[in-house]
């Protein structure tokens, strides 16, 4: 029996390159320790399954692969996915235990301080860090392409009264064709969102459409949309501008979060990745995901002021009460998210630069201190997320609160377009998990006039007792 890890990440993706192939590592048999035995005690069939090993002391991960033979009729459940890896990866690299997020090995902490949103996403896309001449070039490549066509223009404007997560979602999927006709290669995603977020922002408010300046560089771009009058004056902001392409850099990618995995699920059925980026923004809009941002500005408005906190303290831990303490809490980090504790000591900065005086701010600080110190959310391992100070930044920077999550997306397209580039090509099979079964079983139709005239009552038909 081999010693070696026989289906390590690095194996596979030497082999086939990242998420694919199963077949040979899961076919063998005899994986010595590296491996986990799987007994039937019903029948006492075994299986034996190899156990893969992350590139950097991360979680290892049993490899069901093609459980084939006496297992084929069995299947495993894990609502949510909270034990399952649905994919290798070698994008983003997540430590939740201790804290930590890396892309492409480098942590948050030295891109947060020393990278710009630009160089953070051609990294995110290719796997290194750019010369000075290949980010030159990603850089023009990003505001040759900026411009959108004028159907999607038209979309902005016949949505105007709906959310913007609303509005540049359908904006997206209007650039989308069928695959692999699409004119948008996914990485052209990055250059348009800034002009599909920013002009969301100004038809909403009932400004007019603005073409993007391909003579400011992306972030500033991107805020020249964001707050120009219609005659393209703007008074540019440094601090701000450093700010904004910070907080891009924070959102540019969370591996398998939620509306990546949808993007990745989309993309798997053979769908055009800009359409897969789409359903992904759908995803990022719940509260508990990427719409949390928003939903952290309402709970501190509603709080209202530092007294009132220990009622919603009461309220988040309270079973019988549907609130939670929004920024807070992590399926990943049982820790602080290091993104947090970035974004954090950054809001003070801006609001100072800014003059901007926030009593939201104080109210965070302390709701923070006194969650930290309760039973409830130490017990949970409960810590503050990135989403609990983004938006005071993003108010001082004059965002209303439904421009947050899409200021998410707009970070956190760098992330999407690699995760799509990852996949498009050589794709995971198409995701289709099985389900447990537990509704009704085979029955016969029941014509109308034997159903009971009662709303709700099925009659249980005569030859079918077990159903009462
Ligand atoms: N306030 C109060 N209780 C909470 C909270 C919270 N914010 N988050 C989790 N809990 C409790 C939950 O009730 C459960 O308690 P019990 O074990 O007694 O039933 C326990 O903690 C575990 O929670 P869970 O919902 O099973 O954990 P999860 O991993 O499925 O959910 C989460 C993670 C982010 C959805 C959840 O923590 C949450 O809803 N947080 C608030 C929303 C939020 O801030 N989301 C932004 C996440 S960061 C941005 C991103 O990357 O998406």
């Amino acid at each position: 029996m081999s010693e070696k890890n026989p289906g390590s990440v690095e194996d596979r993706q030497a082999d086939h390159g990242a998420g694919r192939d199963y077949s040979q590592v899961t076919t063998k048999v005899g994986y010595g320790p590296n491996s986990v035995t799987l007994r039937d005690n019903r029948t006492g069939a075994e299986a034996e399954l190899p156990i893969l090993s992350s590139s950097t002391g991360g979680f290892d991960v049993i490899d069901l692969g093609r459980l084939s033979g006496d297992f084929n009729r069995l299947k495993t459940l894990d609502p949510g996915y909270p034990h399952t890896a649905s994919t290798v990866s070698n994008i983003t690299y997540i430590d939740g235990e201790q804290g930590i997020l890396q892309y492409r090995g480098y942590p948050i902490e030295q891109l947060a301080e020393q990278s710009t949103f630009m160089e953070t996403a051609y990294l995110l896309r290719e796997g290194e860090l750019p010369t000075k001449d290949q980010l030159a070039v990603f850089e023009q490549e990003m505001a040759d392409h900026a411009n959108v066509p004028d159907d999607v223009v038209d979309v902005l404007y016949a949505m105007r009264n709906k959310h913007p997560m609303a509005m540049i979602s359908a904006a997206v999927t209007a650039l989308a064709d069928e695959h692999p006709q699409s004119q948008v290669p996914p990485h052209h995603m990055i250059a348009k969102m800034p002009t599909i977020v920013a002009n969301a922002f100004r038809i909403s408010r009932g400004d007019d459409f603005m073409e993007p300046d391909k003579n400011r560089p992306y972030t500033e771009r991107f805020l020249h949309m964001c707050f120009a009058d219609d005659r393209g004056r703007y008074e540019s902001n440094p601090v701000l501008t450093e700010a904004m392409d910070k907080i891009f850099i924070l959102h540019a990618d969370h591996e398998q979060n939620a509306s990546t995995s949808t993007a990745r699920t989309v993309v798997s059925t053979g769908a055009d990745p800009v359409v897969a980026i789409a359903s992904g923004i759908n995803a990022l809009w719940g509260p508990k995901h990427g719409g949390a941002n928003q939903a952290v500005l309402l709970m501190l408005d509603e709080i209202g002021t530092v007294d009132r906190i220990p009622e919603f303290v009461a309220r988040a831990k309270d079973k019988d009460d549907s609130f939670r303490l929004m920024g807070f809490g992590h399926r990943i980090y049982k820790n602080f998210d290091p993104r947090a504790r970035i974004i954090k000591a950054h809001a003070d900065e801006v609001l100072s630069s800014l003059h901007v005086q926030d009593e939201k701010l104080a109210i965070a600080r302390e709701l923070e201190q006194i969650a930290l110190q309760d039973e409830y959310f130490i017990a949970r391992k409960l810590y503050p997320n990135v989403d609990f100070y983004s938006g005071i930044i993003l108010r001082a920077m004059n965002f209303p609160p439904n421009m947050f999550t899409p200021i998410f997306e707009q970070g956190r397209i760098a992330g999407q377009v690699a995760h799509m580039e990852e996949v498009v090509g050589k794709p995971d099979p198409i995701t289709r998990p099985y389900q447990l079964y537990q509704g009704p079983k085979k029955r016969d139709f029941v014509p109308m006039e034997r159903r009971d005239d009662e709303p709700g009552m099925t009659i249980v038909p005569d030859d079918h007792p077990e159903l009462v």
